[in-house]
């Protein structure tokens, strides 16, 4: 599945390789000479360059000069007459990946042009996993011993073993549904291919459309050359689809075609696309509330719940909480370069007394700080600030008592905000109501903090 441009003024070797290629199933352009092809580059995209090095007017050697002035990284097979070790050698100095000698034998071409589509399509989810570096991790980051969640650890086993099935996360904000989705996949063996993700409800629906499925050049404004779906580059690996509760209903129809038929379209495009991925998807909402709402597809909902496991919420796994503390103490004593020794008595009563709304987002915050402002050996009580006991009400206006070395009114500003997020499942029209601010001083300060919705 590739775009091939071949450029030959020879009329049999285009339609050679239109013959030989088409069938395979790569989208063929053929054109005559390098000028008529760097005019074409301009507006359309290629995955790989045949080019024929003889060529009238300008010659394929040039060509490949010129093309790196384009800067546009595609990848070109030059074709040489046989007697020209030189040439084939001055192209690849030039940037050519590799060379064909007239005559050439088809299955030697084939060979070659598979060999560079699929090396293409690993940079392709190469970069794309470079980007994404900062959120991929290993596994085995999933800390507890507690009967709930060695039944989390015994589901995650489960689905692992069994590559294709469709997996559904639920569970409250902060239980770690991200964790055991990356977890499920590191685990199977779909596992040393990619994990791809998307968050539903941070993108509209028609962007969201073009990141899933790609488009073909000219689909929309803007849409110069074709782009890839991250469906596409997910290809063997595994797709998981966070707060799918969130996703915008047009969008719901086409994705339960694609897990009907495991192919789509990209945006513009007419071509079926044949994808094999497991999805995995996580909702903190409740999705039956949001079908009685009508805003969730039944269908849909059906097709993604086949295999389903609600992770515990921590209040109700006390056993963990003080394993968890000091397994995120001991990570940020390495990253903030500290040797605090362990946690004393007393904040291990107070973490254990502690409801835990944010769940094991919120333990991991507040050990964080924590750790960062800690001045003695052992984590104490002095810099520990939960959810529920930030703010103390008092005749109908809030006090929030400054501790004596200081405090950051930022940091409280932007605690509260997410607060108010979490206990209104990130509603946002709810939260400003909570906090008495419109939701555009809402959304406006979301963006001044880097909150996500
Ligand atoms: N059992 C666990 N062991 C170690 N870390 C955990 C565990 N559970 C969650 N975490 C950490 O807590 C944080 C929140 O987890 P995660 O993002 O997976 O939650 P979530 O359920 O996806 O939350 P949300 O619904 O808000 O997106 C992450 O930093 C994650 O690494
Ligand atoms: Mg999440």
């Amino acid at each position: 599945m590739a775009s091939i441009l071949v450029i030959d003024d020879d009329k049999y070797i285009r339609s050679t390789f239109e013959d030989l290629l088409l069938p395979a199933g790569h989208d063929v352009k053929t054109l005559a000479s390098a000028e008529e092809a760097l005019i074409y580059l301009q507006s359309e995209y290629a995955d790989l360059i045949l080019l024929d090095i003889k060529l009238p007017g300008m010659d394929g050697l040039e060509f490949l000069e010129q093309l790196q002035k384009l800067k546009c990284d595609i990848p070109v097979v030059v074709i040489t007459g046989f007697a020209n070790v030189d040439t084939s050698v001055q192209a690849m100095k030039l940037g050519a990946k590799d060379y064909i000698r007239k005559p050439f034998n088809l299955d030697e071409v084939t060979l070659i042009v598979d060999k560079i589509v699929e090396e293409q399509q690993i940079e392709d989810q190469l970069a794309y996993f470079q980007k994404q570096k900062d959120v991929i991790f290993g596994f085995g980051d999933i800390i507890g011993n507690s009967e709930p969640i060695k039944e989390v650890f015994r589901f995650i086993r489960q689905v692992a073993s069994s590559p294709k099935t469709t997996v559904l996360i639920r569970g409250e904000t902060g239980t770690g549904k991200e964790l055991v989705a990356r977890a499920i996949h590191y685990k199977s063996e779909r596992g040393n291919k990619p994990f791809i993700e998307i968050n539903c409800s941070a993108f509209q629906e028609t962007l969201l459309e073009a990141e899933l499925f790609g488009y073909e050049a000219g689909a929309f404004t803007n849409a110069t050359h074709r782009k890839k779906g991250l469906l596409e580059l997910a290809h063997h690996g595994s797709f998981f689809f966070d707060e799918i509760g969130d996703m915008a209903p047009g969008l719901q129809a086409k994705i339960l075609k694609v897990l009907e038929k495991q192919t789509f379209r990209r945006v513009g495009g007419t071509k079926e696309i044949h994808i094999d991925t497991r999805i995995i998807s996580a909702s903190s909402r409740n999705i039956e509330t949001c079908i009685s709402e009508g805003t969730f597809r039944e269908d849909l909902y059906y097709r993604l719940n086949v295999a389903s496991i609600t992770l515990p919420p921590l209040r109700d796994r006390k056993e963990d909480v003080i394993l968890l503390a000091e397994h995120f103490l001991k990570s940020y004593n390495t990253e903030f370069k500290k040797n605090l020794k362990g946690i004393t008595n007393k904040l291990k009563t107070k973490l254990l007394e502690h409801s835990w709304p944010g769940n094991v987002r919120e333990l991991k915050n507040a050990i964080e700080r924590a750790v960062l402002f800690e001045n003695s050996d052992l984590l104490t009580c002095d810099n520990i600030s939960l959810l529920d006991n930030l703010a103390t009400p008092s005749n109908n206006h809030t006090v929030i008592q400054i501790p004596n070395d200081g405090l950051s009114l930022v940091d409280i500003e932007k605690s509260l905000i997410e607060q108010a997020l979490i206990k209104t499942n990130r509603n946002q029209t709810r939260a400003a109501k909570l906090l008495n601010i419109s939701r555009e001083t809402l959304k406006y300060r979301m963006k001044k903090f880097n909150i996500n919705h």
